[in-house]
């Protein structure tokens, strides 16, 4: 079918705003913006951007992160706020509550084990006494018969080594948590205190109770009395 003789008025309207659309011609010399200006502008906003806020009235993110509250920290796990506002020993025993999951498992969440099987963290003098026995514990593992809190455990397989699979951080963490829990008073243990005994041990078997009866009563030096006020500054020489 070939185009109508007389386009009616609905084809005008469409042809004259089809040609209201086009633009006029650049002038011959003038040019579109190149992309990489484009760019470059916006590099320097943000930039620029950036500097002006902490320049102009000490805006900050500390200041301004909307989740620290005052003197509570950043409530988010593992939040800013939570190196930046809590003193060492929180931080460690807040951060050794969430390690302890690992443990938890067979010592149970409060610390009581299950008779017979696992043994007492809770009340324990392998968790409250020497930290050199304590951190070679877990750092190495443990195996036969031993006796916690008067009683007696000796379960097939024993204690398996953690020492691979946890930084000497946050073992040092979890061993500050367990030795101030459920009625337990002990001292900070140190990520220093964990990797010393590191450098020095590098036992390939899990311990037995007679292999470590010369640490039972040792302490590593640089521990830390726990508490609020606990920085590693505090620290006396060596609490024996
Ligand atoms: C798979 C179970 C299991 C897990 C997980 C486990 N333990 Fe043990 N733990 C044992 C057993 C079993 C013994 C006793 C070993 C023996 O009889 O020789 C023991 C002994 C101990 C002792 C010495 C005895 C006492 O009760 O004080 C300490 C301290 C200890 N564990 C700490 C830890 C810590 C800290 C963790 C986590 C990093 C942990 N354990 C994870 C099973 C476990």
């Amino acid at each position: 079918m070939s185009a109508p003789a007389h386009p009616d008025s609905t084809d005008l309207d469409r042809i004259h705003a089809a040609v209201k659309r086009e633009k006029e011609d650049l002038a011959p010399e003038s040019q579109p913006a190149p992309l990489w200006a484009t760019f470059l502008l916006m590099l320097v906003a943000i930039i620029a951007g950036g500097q002006l806020g902490p320049m102009t009235g000490g805006w900050s993110f500390d200041v301004s992160n909307p989740f620290a509250l005052a003197g509570g920290g950043d409530p988010r796990p593992g939040g800013a706020g939570a190196g930046g506002t809590l003193d060492p020993f929180a931080l460690a025993m807040k951060k050794g509550a969430s390690g302890y999951a690992v443990c938890g498992g067979c010592h149970q969440g409060n610390g009581m084990g299950i008779p017979g099987q696992f043994p007492p963290l809770a009340g324990s003098e392998w968790v409250t006494g020497g930290t050199e026995r304590l951190i070679r514990v877990t750092q190495h593992g443990l195996v036969g018969a031993i006796t916690v809190k008067g009683a007696g455990y000796n379960t097939p397989g024993g204690m398996q080594p953690f020492g691979a699979a946890m930084s000497s951080q946050d073992l040092a963490n979890v061993l500050t948590y367990i030795r101030n829990s459920w009625g337990n008073e002990g001292t900070m243990i140190t990520k220093e205190m964990v990797q010393k005994v590191r450098d020095e041990e590098k036992r390939a078997t899990q311990w037995t109770e007679a292999d470590l009866k010369p640490f039972a009563d040792k302490n590593v030096p640089g521990d830390i009395p726990a508490g609020p006020g606990a920085t590693a500054a505090a620290a006396p020489a060596a609490a024996k």
